[in-house]
């Protein structure tokens, strides 16, 4: 029996199979209040229903002045738990599992939804847009519970597991890497100190959800820059992750959408953070998930042979086709359409994610 179905355990959940989705924005959040529109339920329903092992959120904003794009999903105050636990029961009903990703933009956040953004350090940089400003120490401890309370709210609200976004250049990702980091203090400085925030941040959403409850991190293990973060230093972020009380971690890289890219389409361009999900498999005992570029049933079942992950997470592929998890188990199919062209992001209001393939 091929392991992409042999059920495996992130934390204390039981996965059915290795096929996660990776989180995708799905921008079906009304823009103002931040609640999920009726199309985001019927994307969970479809996805749980498409037999995929654990649904991750698209990224939800913490607080709104983290909110990273028009029509992201919010989970900074109370009255958001009860509409999204509809979201949560509808997935349980349908036999799925979902976790709550949960981020904050810093400095990476549209002027659209955030005129003048706050990071770990003010800088100008050619990809940066509009201009930022340094955080205080009140403002971190702020952030910080920000996380811790908007886990408490997954929770509450029926997610199966927390995952912090700690990837993408947003701000535990910030925080981490010396390219945006630039603090003096003690939130910044060597890895000790840039690590900070995403040891106080695992520590105070443990304290809300307790030691049980499952917490991972999406984790960009090198930025591919020359001033950011190296792999070296990323594997020593890793095997710090079991002891600040994380259950796992998916490995990603790149700042911005660097991480999604594009022309996959043959099988050695498949799975392009393999190599990272290898180096970080020395450095930690913790459960591994891979994204990035799987597209083959043989390149997926590979992986999970060689033990170089032990789950397999696909965004693009699932926005093509919901189904690909239950057509691979029925063998319908062993590879995915997707043709990773990234014509799935919604470009208007009003639309969400969808497939568009082909239009080139
Ligand atoms: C439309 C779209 C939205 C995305 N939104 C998120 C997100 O909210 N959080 C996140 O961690 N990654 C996000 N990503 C990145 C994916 O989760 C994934 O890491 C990347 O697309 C590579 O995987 P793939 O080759 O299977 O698509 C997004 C990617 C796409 C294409």
């Amino acid at each position: 029996m091929s392991l992409l179905f042999i059920p495996a355990k992130l934390g204390t959940l039981t996965l059915p199979n290795r096929i996660i989705r990776s989180a995708t924005a799905e921008r079906m959040a009304d823009d103002i209040t931040g609640l999920p529109l009726p199309t985001l339920k019927a994307c969970w329903q479809t996805l749980a229903e498409g037999g995929c092992g654990l649904i991750i959120s698209g990224h939800m904003y913490v607080h709104p002045s983290g909110k990273c794009h028009p029509e992201m999903t919010a989970i900074f105050s109370d009255d958001q738990i009860v509409p999204l636990r509809e979201l949560t029961d509808a997935v349980h009903q349908a036999g799925g599992l979902v976790a709550a990703q949960i981020n904050h933009g810093g400095l990476q956040c549209d002027p659209l939804s955030v005129p003048q953004p706050i990071a770990p350090s003010a800088f100008l940089a050619d990809s940066i847009s509009q201009p930022m400003r340094a955080m205080t120490v009140d403002e971190i401890e702020m952030l910080i519970d920000a996380y811790a309370q908007a886990a408490r709210r997954a929770k509450a609200a029926g997610f199966d597991a927390v995952q912090l976004h700690g990837a993408h250049g947003y701000l535990i990702n910030q925080f981490i890497s010396p390219y945006s980091n630039l603090r003096k203090d003690e939130w910044g400085g060597d890895l000790h100190g840039r690590t900070r925030f995403l040891r106080e941040v695992t520590h105070a959403v443990r304290k809300q959800v307790g030691q049980d409850y499952p917490v991972f991190i999406k984790f960009g293990m090198q930025d591919g820059l020359p001033d950011g973060l190296t792999a070296a230093e990323g594997a020593e972020v890793i095997a710090m992750m079991a002891t600040m009380g994380l259950d796992g971690v998916e490995i990603s890289g790149g700042l911005r959408a660097s991480n999604t890219k594009r022309g996959i389409n043959q099988t050695d361009r498949e799975a392009y953070f393999r190599p990272l999900a290898q180096f970080a498999r020395a450095h930690t005992s913790l459960p591994i998930i891979l994204v990035g570029g799987m597209r083959s049933r043989s390149v997926m079942e590979e992986i999970l042979e060689t033990n170089e992950a032990d789950f397999i997470s696909l965004c693009r592929p699932l926005i093509n086709q919901p189904d690909f998890p239950n057509a691979l188990k029925a063998g319908t199919l062993d590879k995915s359409a997707c043709i990773s062209a990234n014509h799935c992001w919604a470009e208007e209001p009003g639309v969400g994610i969808a497939c568009k393939c082909p239009l080139e």
